[in-house]
């Protein structure tokens, strides 16, 4: 478990899968000797619930929730879109490029070539749609019923729409978005001929994995922490306006 003491510089050299981490919480490296807390409050991060999110990055076993209980809907929300803001502008074109660049370098056959593009092509048209739809749709809905709740008298349109409405129609849908890059991986290391690339095809297959692993702990914080407090919030906001 990470400390918030300890210097942030260690931190990192220790446990290197954190890297992808400071993106989302726009901490910048250069860090000296400065310890966790210190780097948080710099960058105006809440060092709590930086260390949450680590800590639960860090173990396999950790299932998200009483923790980040503590902290508002609307820092699960940052949190939530600034992990997609990492996907869209660095995992995934990261990845993509080393696909890429491994397909030009290959002895494989054209249709090779095509299905394992077109593959990715497909996943990434589907990626983009489900961040969409959490960015254009869900997210929204959970600020505006946090911004609700705490007013005395609620909109009424907004009631309306809760009467018909429940954040357990978006858990339903929520697809795992990690199974199609599971497949695109067992593609490369059990059907498709070796590469002779092995540097660059261990690179991808890396990656792949990294991201198979974020894309897991992302799904939890919006399965198992997102969506159960939003239901609470939800059936608060119902039954206080029920006895009004
Ligand atoms: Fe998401
Ligand atoms: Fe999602």
């Amino acid at each position: 478990m990470i400390n918030r003491e300890w210097p942030m510089y260690r931190v990192i050299l220790e446990n290197h899968q954190l890297l992808p981490l400071l993106p989302r919480f726009n901490l910048k490296m250069g860090f000296g000797e400065l310890s966790v807390d210190e780097v948080c409050r710099n960058h105006g991060v809440n060092t709590d619930f930086f260390l949450e999110i680590a800590n639960a990055y860090l173990d396999e076993l950790y299932v998200p929730g009483e923790g980040l209980s503590l902290f508002s809907l609307s820092t699960m929300v940052s949190y939530i879109k600034s992990t997609h803001k990492y996907y869209i502008d660095i995992a995934l074109p990261m990845v993509e490029e080393k696909i890429n660049r491994l397909m030009s370098r290959s002895a494989l056959s054209k249709k090779e070539i095509s299905l394992v593009t077109n593959f990715f092509n497909d996943y990434k048209k589907d990626f983009m749609a489900h961040l969409s739809q959490e960015e254009e749709n869900i997210l929204p809905y959970v600020l505006e019923l946090e911004r609700q709740s705490a007013q005395d008298l609620p909109d009424p349109e907004f009631i309306q729409k809760l009467q018909t409405y429940s954040i357990h129609e978006f858990e339903k849908e929520h697809d795992r978005l990690e199974t199609s890059l599971k497949h695109l991986y067992e593609l490369i290391i059990k059907y498709l001929p070796p590469f002779e690339d092995l540097q660059l095809c261990h690179q991808v297959l890396n990656d792949l994995a990294a991201l198979m692993k974020d894309l897991v702990d992302h799904a939890d914080v919006e399965d198992k922490v997102l969506v159960p407090r939003v239901a609470d919030l939800e059936a608060l906001v119902l039954s206080r306006t029920s006895t009004v």
